[in-house]
């Protein structure tokens, strides 16, 4: 759906999130990316629910030249090209309602990791700005003027930002209140095992080509079920260490 507020992309949502919803926007070179993931499963249903708003900003409409440039050769040589800070600034500045209590987020490779413990305080925010980079990435003096935070998904480069700001947008969803349906997944999570590692799971048959269901879960005994899924959980965290 094209249109909006301003030129953006609503993919759903009320424009002015109301409680316990969450609104992205996200700046991005290519709005397209995020189509498909946010009409599917988990995303396309928050948004169905107005548990989630997500307005997609193409950063070429702040560039300001007739051949609509957003990147340039960098200082002091190098490989590559990097995001120009006069129509990123604009964009953070444009996208930003002053009276929602909001959130700057660049998606980048040397940012804070993005660990499970700190999702839930995103959930206090009322706005949420995703910046996506490309190329080699941006001018720093827009992160020193313009971003609150820095934000890594991981210990590897990606081609650009979206696929990172994707799996920040699923990641904090699954924790507005109502959106898993099965709220005890969350404590399944957290209070059953003590740790994020999760223990095997299993499903009919019985027994699949020669391998069988541990007994225990067979037991109909939860005492006994919960204490083994815990050693599971605390096995395999080790395994991984
Ligand atoms: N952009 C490129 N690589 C990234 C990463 N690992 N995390 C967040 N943003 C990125």
């Amino acid at each position: 759906m094209r249109g909006g507020p301003d030129p953006a992309l609503p993919v759903g949502g009320a424009t002015r999130a109301p409680r316990k919803t969450v609104r992205f926007d996200v700046l991005t070179l290519f709005p397209d990316f995020f189509l498909s993931p946010l009409k599917i499963s988990l995303l396309g249903k928050a948004i169905e629910a107005g548990k989630l708003s997500v307005f997609l900003h193409d950063i070429r409409q702040w560039a300001t030249d007739k051949h609509r440039t957003i990147d340039d050769l960098p200082y002091g040589g190098g490989p590559g090209m990097v995001m120009k800070p006069e129509p990123l600034v604009a964009a953070l500045e444009a996208v930003r309602d002053s009276s929602l209590k909001g959130r700057r987020i660049y998606l980048s490779p040397k940012g804070r990791h993005l660990r499970q413990q700190d999702l839930k305080g995103y959930l206090n925010w009322e706005q949420i700005v995703l910046l996506c980079g490309r190329y080699e990435g941006i001018d720093q003096r827009v992160i020193d003027h313009s971003i609150d935070e820095e934000v890594s998904v991981g210990d590897y480069v990606l081609a650009g930002g979206e696929a990172a700001a994707l799996v920040f947008i699923e990641a904090v969803t699954r924790l507005i209140p109502g959106v898993l349906g099965n709220e005890g997944s969350l404590e399944e999570e957290s209070f059953t095992t003590g740790s994020l590692i999760e223990y095997p799971h299993y499903t009919r048959p019985e027994e699949f080509r020669g391998l069988r269901v541990p007994e225990v879960l067979l037991s109909g005994d939860h005492q006994k079920i919960r204490e083994w899924r815990r050693l599971e959980s605390d096995r395999l965290l080790k395994s991984r260490k």
